[in-house]
């Protein structure tokens, strides 16, 4: 048995109605801290208001109503004690979409870490958060001329992987990635892919993800949603070849929508 201390997250009887529909339905989760957890399942699983609920996304909907906890990093985040900029300092997200600032590439770096940060530190130490940022995703030599260019207008793969990098200066425990390479074509994705790969250990990362290739190459441990339940969670590895339900291997083998 793990320690409580190894779960990043861990959801306690997670209900979650959007007005009067259900989505959730008692999500009992614990992930692992430091390694890399897939998320699966048809669209409208819930698997998007999973992540939202555990980055605490979905209270700005007034009409949504959830009853059970989520714990992060051991913290009830669901607890009404608990800040917002709090839980989103241990906790960074990453969307389908590539949603950088419509500032420069700089400012989209320092912008999280400004808020979190109330001491200004020096333009230096400015300047050096930035290209560690950019060098951890691979961006820096790419923009390193053009840091004051606008971030909006990098291509895809670039916007994706700074939304990424902007992140990290905050030092988060829990990256959460909502499908983060939907958007792009295949080599951009495998680039991002490998990126995300390589931030294992660093970081808990929980990603949902469509591509089974990438949910099996990807993960250490995977989890299976369907219709607002946890269905499996298991190893990959172990998912893959030996699925405990017949809904695991239906939608592995492709037999869903
Ligand atoms: N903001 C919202 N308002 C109302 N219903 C929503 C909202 N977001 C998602 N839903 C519904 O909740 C269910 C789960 O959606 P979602 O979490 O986005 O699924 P997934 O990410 O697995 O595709 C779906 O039936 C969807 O239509
Ligand atoms: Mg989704």
């Amino acid at each position: 048995m793990a320690e409580l201390a190894d779960y990043a997250i861990q959801s306690r009887d997670l209900n979650l109605w959007y007005g009067d529909f259900q989505a959730l339905f008692d999500v009992n989760l614990a992930i692992r801290r430091g390694i890399i957890t897939a998320m699966i399942g048809p669209s409208g699983c819930g698997k998007s208001t999973f992540l939202r609920s555990v980055n605490r996304i979905t209270e700005r909907l007034g009409y949504v109503r959830t009853t059970g906890s989520i714990d992060v990093l051991g913290q009830d985040i669901t607890a009404e004690v608990v800040e917002l900029t709090q839980v989103r300092k241990h906790v960074g997200m990453v969307f389908q979409r590539p949603n950088p600032l419509p500032l420069s590439i700089r400012k989209n770096i320092l912008f999280a870490y400004d808020l979190h940060h109330a001491e200004r530190p020096s333009a230096a130490q400015r300047d050096e958060i930035v290209e560690k940022a950019l060098r951890q995703v691979l961006l820096w030599d790419q923009v390193k001329d053009d840091l004051d260019g606008k971030a909006t207008t990098l291509s895809l793969e670039a916007q994706q992987k700074l939304c990424i990098a902007r992140l990290l200066p905050v030092k988060p425990t829990v990256l959460l990635m909502d499908e983060p390479c939907s958007a792009l074509d295949p080599e951009a994705t495998a680039a991002v892919e490998e990126l995300i790969w390589d931030l294992r250990g660093e970081y808990t990362i929980l990603i949902v993800t469509h591509n089974m290739a990438q949910a099996r190459r990807a993960s250490d441990e995977c989890i299976f949603m369907l219709m607002g339940k946890v269905l499996e969670h298991s190893e990959t590895a172990e998912m893959f070849v030996n699925p405990a339900k017949k809904e695991t291997a239906d939608y592995i083998e492709g037999r869903y929508g």
